[in-house]
């Protein structure tokens, strides 16, 4: 992972939207794959709306599964959208009715829109809001010369952060989010799943003052950058769960204080509450591709468990502490974003991502 990844010195695209036109890439059918159209209309912000320039982009697991068109993407994504969700850009122009950005200003946004109107928005839980709707999956997103987003949901970024990781805030906000919902600080955690979010968890738990760090993968590169970014210990499950013995060991017999399941994998789950002592934290990222079987009475009852699930980042909580995060200079992202791309080359881009040679894969839209 030290040397340069092919693609990764790639430039990004220079090329410049035509008037009244944009590039992107869009869902063209119920079916796999995107397509690319030179010739987009260029969207129009409304009142309380901006209008955002992209820089760069982040390919999300969520991306992959629209590129897929599985069950899930078939059932939610309308044919037609301007895919992608994580962003970062520059303000181009501002609804008449914005009062908070003028053009010119360097943003990423919260890609998930609520109206503010329902209980869980109005008492400080928007990320769980009953009418979120999301960039890229309900309505067009960002893979794109432009994206339109309300002015509520515009994050200013810091100009301490680069492109690069700005591109990405939005997983890692889950990350961030997990992490601080489980309240690591001077606790053991084990991290079951270190793909992209789990790897960016492990340098954010250890960011965050976790004692010991354990993962599981079932990809060896993934787990050895687990190692490198602190873990102290990382099993491959597909060894057996004799690694569950080896965590009570360390743990006075008891198992982790925390367990975040950023795996979404059915066994992982399992596997997972084993290893978590009598009265621990699981925080559940992962989103398992079905309903799964799994033993509420002895995982959670007789365990004594409280239970997290994660949704999002909160709104705009986590968005600070990621920018604390971030500025405090601990967290450790350059060996997780491993591959750049321009946007015209995204069938490279995606194939790059699924074949799970990159980690987590950026494309360069525009300057
Ligand atoms: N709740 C939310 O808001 C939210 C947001 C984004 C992603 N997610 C979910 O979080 C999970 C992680 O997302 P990601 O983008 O990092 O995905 P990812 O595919 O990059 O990471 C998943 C990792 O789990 C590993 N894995 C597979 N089987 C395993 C097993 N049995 N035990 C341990 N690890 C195993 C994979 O090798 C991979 O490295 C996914 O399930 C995703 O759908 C949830
Ligand atoms: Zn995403």
């Amino acid at each position: 992972m030290s040397t340069i990844a092919p693609g990764r010195s790639a430039q990004p695209s220079t090329s410049k939207p035509e008037n009244g036109v944009m590039r992107a890439l869009f869902k063209h059918h119920a079916g796999e794959g995107l397509a690319f159209d030179a010739a987009r209309p260029k969207p129009t912000p409304g009142p309380r709306d901006v209008l955002i320039r992209v820089r760069k982009v982040g390919i999300c697991g969520t991306d992959r599964h629209i590129w897929e068109w599985d069950q899930w993407a078939a059932g939610r994504i309308p044919v037609g959208i301007v895919t992608g969700h994580e962003f970062v850009g520059t303000i181009e122009a501002v609804g008449s009715a914005v009062t908070k950005y003028k053009p010119g200003l360097r943003v990423s946004a919260e890609g998930h829109i609520t109206q503010w109107a329902d209980f869980n928005s109005r008492t400080g839980n928007a990320h769980i809001a009953s009418d979120t709707r999301i960039i890229g999956i309900d309505r067009d997103g960002c893979f794109a010369d432009y994206v339109v987003v309300p002015e509520e949901n515009v994050w200013p970024v810091h100009p301490k952060i680069p492109d690069k990781v700005a591109a990405v805030l939005d997983p890692l906000g889950n990350a961030v989010h997990t992490v601080m919902a489980a309240n690591v600080s001077a606790k053991s955690v084990l991290i079951s799943g270190v793909g992209i979010i789990g790897l960016m968890a492990v340098t954010v738990a250890k960011a965050a003052g976790a004692s010991r760090i354990f993962a599981t993968d079932i990809n060896p590169p993934r787990l050895d950058l687990a190692r490198r970014l602190g873990a102290v210990a990382a099993y491959d499950v597909r060894q057996g769960d004799g690694f569950i013995n080896e965590i009570k060991a360390a743990t006075r017999g008891e198992g982790v204080d925390v367990l975040l399941e950023m795996s979404g994998a059915p066994s992982a789950f399992d596997q997972g509450f084993r290893a978590l002592r009598n009265g621990g934290t699981a925080a559940i990222l992962g989103i398992p591709s079905k309903p799964i079987t799994w033993n509420i009475t002895e995982h959670v009852v007789f365990k004594g468990a409280t239970v997290l699930g994660i949704n999002g980042r909160k709104m705009f909580e986590t968005w600070y502490q990621m920018e604390e995060l971030l500025l405090s200079e601990r967290l450790e992202l350059d060996e997780i974003i491993t591959h750049e791309f321009p946007l015209e080359d995204f069938k490279r881009a995606f194939a790059t991502m699924m074949s799970g040679e990159g980690i987590k894969v950026v494309m360069g839209v525009g300057g």
